[in-house]
């Protein structure tokens, strides 16, 4: 029997802009976590078992753009396994689905992690990161690969698409309080509505990807030097930009507001947007105060989670 554990993963700055060339940063998030154990199945066949979204199935019966039966062939398909030995891939997650935190990218690392170690061929980070990737296409087109590498890696890092992985350091650790909207919002729908907006007018759109850039350019010199205190107000910045480009919602707008009002130092929406999750910058002492606001103002649950 083999099991893997992947973590979820929040985008500190740099959203939508980075599925156009811009560069982001992103962190895991180690108190949730996907896991996939794999283990022998002698009534023969492989099944997938996946309670948390009621399934229950075995894989020849799923269809082949499934996400999980797109991952586990592709893992059969990168070891040169035509006829894979009978066993249960089991799922569990406590990464909350269709919001911000989820990632199909942490189910389908844990995933390629598990199977690849039980069928005696672990696979390292890279191929593991790039076969995230390719199952990161069935949840919404055009990714830019930033979620399926901080997953891989587990670390802070700084994305640019199609570049090498970049780690960045964190000069002095700071608190975050996650907020969840329990609203499912596919990333997919945003990301296709964002890019539908920028090809109205790419130039005005395109500028205000610069602008985020820039906004991760300070933030990235900020977290690295440790004055966390200063990103504060890029994450507010950077929240007004993500607005602009219409990914923002009434819940993540009060969630946003009530964090600032119980003394955040910053806030903003996390991922896709829509629903899903936003974060604010806190003293490590007013945390369960703005978790409590987060709370109050609708949010259906919150994470407390240190980076560096
Ligand atoms: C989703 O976590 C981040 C987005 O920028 C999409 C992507 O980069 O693939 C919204």
């Amino acid at each position: 029997m083999t099991t893997s554990s992947a973590p979820g993963k929040i985008i500190l700055f740099g959203e939508h802009a980075v599925v156009y060339g811009r560069p982001a940063l992103a962190v895991p998030v180690t108190q949730v976590q996907a896991t996939a154990t794999v283990s022998e199945n002698s009534r023969g066949g492989i099944r997938v078992e996946a309670p948390n979204i009621n399934l229950s199935s075995d894989l020849s019966r799923l269809a082949p753009d499934h996400p999980l039966a797109a991952v586990i062939n592709s893992v059969f398909s990168a070891l040169s396994i035509s006829s894979p030995s009978d066993c249960t891939v089991y799922i569990q997650s406590t990464i909350p689905v269709a919001a911000g935190l989820w990632s199909g990218a942490a189910v389908s690392v844990a995933v390629i992690r598990a199977l690849s170690e039980f069928l005696g061929q672990p696979l390292p980070n890279e191929r593991v990161s790039t076969l995230a990737y390719e199952a990161e296409k069935f949840h919404h087109g055009t990714p830019s690969g930033i979620d399926n590498t901080v997953i891989t890696y587990a670390r802070p890092v700084y994305f640019i698409k199609s570049k090498p992985i970049e780690i960045f350091s964190v000069g002095k650790p700071f608190t975050l309080v996650i907020g969840d909207t329990g609203i499912p919002a596919p990333t997919k729908e945003s990301v296709s509505d964002v890019r539908r907006l920028w090809e109205t007018d790419k130039t005005r759109w395109g500028k205000v990807f610069d602008e985020i850039e820039k906004i991760v350019h300070e933030a990235k010199k900020k977290i690295e030097s440790g004055e966390w205190k200063g990103i504060g107000s890029l994450m507010d910045q950077n929240h007004a930009l993500l607005q602009e480009l219409t990914v923002s919602s009434v819940e993540l707008d009060r969630l946003v507001a009530a964090g600032r009002r119980s003394g955040a130092l910053g806030a903003k929406l996390s991922g896709g947007g829509r629903g899903g999750n936003m974060i604010a910058l806190v003293e490590k002492e007013n945390a369960p105060a703005v978790a409590e606001a987060f709370r109050s103002a609708g949010a259906k649950r919150t994470i407390v989670t240190q980076v560096g």
